[in-house]
């Protein structure tokens, strides 16, 4: 089946604006301009059952219906932040395929009335920004982007703006703060951006994904797009596959495959090299709990994993084999969350500070039982607890492995420790 999302690797050089064109681009944003209001535009959207694909899953016609009618000054941003571990997908849609994310974005601000759309983009993706930014001059030369859109009154322009590589920034609130200047760090939520966002005005935050996905639900209709994938989970997903695979990369694939077809099936990841065994997952990145053997057959969708405790969310799948050591998995994502936390609120800061602390005590063969009774108090004393969702992400590679794999955290207590507080506690006493 031909891609929806990753059309470069079916149209050589649909980077370009002519080609782009010649394969049907751009007729979304010209039927919408021109044969739509921007309140058939959002009709559509939501019908076609369209939800974000930076993790969350918010409906994306729903999120821009919250924009108040008649505000003067609205915007879009496009979130390029990519930051979450084993995530790849944005980078190649904006370096191979960047008009098609343009092309949603402007008929995002058709649809919620902005004439400015921001893309922040992870500044450290060199060749995708070079693509991108000659894609946005084409736009601009071929009256696409500027006064006049395609010879209607709508008008909008469109910056990139260059994130210095932060996780946190990847979150909405945090990235418009970055945007304006400020410092990337997340704001407690309500208000929600789409009514004080960017400068205090409302704003839709979308992922670079979710914009991809507008242009041919426009022009093909939902109906088109709900045919595909499940009741609540419908059209394309990109994947990043990663970890131990015969065939890491992106794959595009509809919605209802399942983890197992994606990792072993010879047209997606190949199965585990040299015929080792498959011992654990990753299914969101490092933000998402691990699941096992016994998850597999799940349907990657928004709900798939809900039965075993886990998530879809941007669907970058790590995958581990038998000989991993699943304290090492876990330190390795308490390390990232740690050097990734903002500061701002005291139970992250804290919390994957102490995580990683005791994490790597017991890694080194020095800890106790004890420690492993606090790590996992730790991790349930941030849960629920911080400013934004970073927290939450942090806890569950810790609580997942502790419940999974909990046997390896205990192979590794020595027991002269355990000796060794006894005899201090009796000391004490
Ligand atoms: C710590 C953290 C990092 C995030 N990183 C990203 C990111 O790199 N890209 C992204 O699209 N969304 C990221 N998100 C989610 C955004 O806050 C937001 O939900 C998303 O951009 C909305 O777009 P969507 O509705 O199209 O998915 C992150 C959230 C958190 C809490």
């Amino acid at each position: 089946m031909a891609h929806i999302l990753l059309r470069h690797r079916d149209i050589e050089n649909i980077r370009k604006l002519d080609i782009y064109r010649a394969n049907g681009g751009y007729e979304g944003l010209k039927k919408a301009v021109t044969d739509m209001t921007p309140d058939d535009v959002k009709n559509v959207v939501r019908a076609s059952g369209l939800r974000g694909r930076g993790g969350a899953g918010f409906p994306t016609g729903i999120k821009w219906g919250f924009i108040p009618k008649g505000a003067e000054e609205v915007y879009v941003v496009i979130n390029t932040d990519e930051s979450e571990t084993g995530t790849f997908k944005d980078r190649e849609l904006s370096e191979f395929n960047p008009h098609q994310v343009i092309e949603g974005a402007i008929i995002a601000a058709y649809a919620i009335g902005a004439k400015v759309i921001y893309n922040y983009f992870r500044g450290e993706f060199m060749d995708a920004a070079y693509a991108m930014e000659e894609a946005i001059q084409e736009c601009y030369a071929h009256n696409l982007l500027g006064e006049n859109i395609l010879g209607t009154d709508f008008s909008c322009d469109f910056h990139c703006h260059y994130g210095a590589g932060a996780y946190i920034c990847g979150e909405e609130t945090a990235l418009i703060n970055s945007l304006m200047g400020d410092l990337g760090q997340p704001w407690s939520k309500p208000p929600f951006p789409a009514l004080e966002g960017l400068y205090a005005k409302p704003t839709v935050v979308n992922n670079t994904e979710t914009l991809a996905n507008v242009p041919p639900i426009i022009v093909n209709g939902a109906e088109w797009y709900t045919s595909m994938g499940t009741g609540k989970s419908a059209g394309p997903k990109i994947v990043c596959l990663s970890g131990h695979v015969n065939k890491p990369g992106n794959y595009e694939v509809i919605m209802g495959a399942t983890y197992r077809q994606i990792i072993f099936d010879e047209k997606y990841g190949g199965g585990i090299p040299d015929g080792k065994a498959f011992k654990a997952l990753l299914p969101s990145g490092g933000s998402g709990p691990v699941i096992t053997e016994e998850a597999l057959d799940a349907p990657l969708t928004y709900e798939g994993l809900t039965e075993h405790g886990s998530v879809m969310g941007s669907a970058s799948l790590i995958v581990m084999d038998e000989t991993t050591d699943m304290v090492w998995a876990a330190l390795k994502m308490s390390h990232f969350f740690k050097h990734e936390s903002c500061g701002k609120c005291t139970p992250c800061r804290e919390g994957t500070f102490w995580m990683e602390r005791v994490l790597k005590r017991i890694y080194a063969g020095q800890g106790t039982r004890r420690d492993i009774e606090v790590l996992g108090s730790v991790a349930q004393q941030i849960g629920g607890r911080t400013l934004c969702a970073l927290g939450d992400f942090a806890i569950n590679p810790v609580l997942s492995t502790l419940k999974h794999f909990r046997s390896e955290y205990e192979a590794k207590i020595r027991e002269t420790n355990e000796i060794l507080l006894t005899a201090v506690a009796i000391a004490a006493d």
